[in-house]
């Protein structure tokens, strides 16, 4: 009896290691600091705005953007050459053609087809509004916005 017990005893206590070391790898492989860092374009390029989910528009029309800093929709957003190639490479952009002079209209996401589509049912006067402040003001309506969260279960038109 005694040795059957302890034999369990021993069982449980080496169960007990194997999970409490499962469970730190796991802790382990996500590094905190690194998940919790704001990236360079979170950071820059949602200062003033949703920090617009790099799949909303074609890498040729971000490189416009961003190739257009100093003349961004009538402020200056311009980046040092070092950040500026950050943000280019989070956007999916080569930094040599996100730097390139150009003199293409800048583009926007709330002009682009699908969006029009998207957004038909809202009204001008509810964007015009100042609970949404412009259509381009995509958390107004999607609070997951800058997460790349937009279904329908998400949206929130305020009154
Ligand atoms: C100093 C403030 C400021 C910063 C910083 C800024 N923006 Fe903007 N951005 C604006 C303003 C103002 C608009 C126009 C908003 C509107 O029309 O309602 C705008 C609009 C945009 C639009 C078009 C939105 C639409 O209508 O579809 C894009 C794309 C955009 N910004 C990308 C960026 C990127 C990329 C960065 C970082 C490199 C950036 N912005 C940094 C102020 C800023
Ligand atoms: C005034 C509120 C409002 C604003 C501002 C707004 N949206 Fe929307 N959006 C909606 C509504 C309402 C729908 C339709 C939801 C539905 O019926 O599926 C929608 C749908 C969408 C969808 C399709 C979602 C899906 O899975 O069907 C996307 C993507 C989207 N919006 C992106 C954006 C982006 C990007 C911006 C900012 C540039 C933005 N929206 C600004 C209200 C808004």
């Amino acid at each position: 009896m005694r040795t059957r017990t302890g034999i369990r005893r021993i069982d449980w206590i080496v169960w007990s290691l194997a999970a409490v070391f499962l469970a730190y790898a796991a802790v382990a492989a996500v590094p905190p600091t690194e998940a919790a860092k704001p990236t360079a374009y979170a950071e820059e390029c949602g200062a003033c705005h949703t920090a617009y989910p790099a799949r909303l528009l074609r890498p040729a029309d971000w490189a416009v953007v961003l190739a257009t800093l100093d003349r961004h929709f009538g402020v200056d957003a311009s980046l040092n050459d070092t950040t500026r190639a950050a943000v280019a490479r989070q956007l999916g952009v080569d930094p040599a053609v996100a730097s390139a002079a150009t003199t293409k209209a800048v583009p926007r996401i709330t002009q682009q087809g699908w969006f029009r589509e998207e957004h038909d049912e809202i009204s001008a006067q509810l964007l015009r509004s100042p609970a949404v402040r412009g259509a381009a003001n995509c958390s107004a309506c999607h609070a997951g916005a800058d997460r790349d969260q937009f279904d329908d279960h998400s949206v929130r038109i305020p009154r």
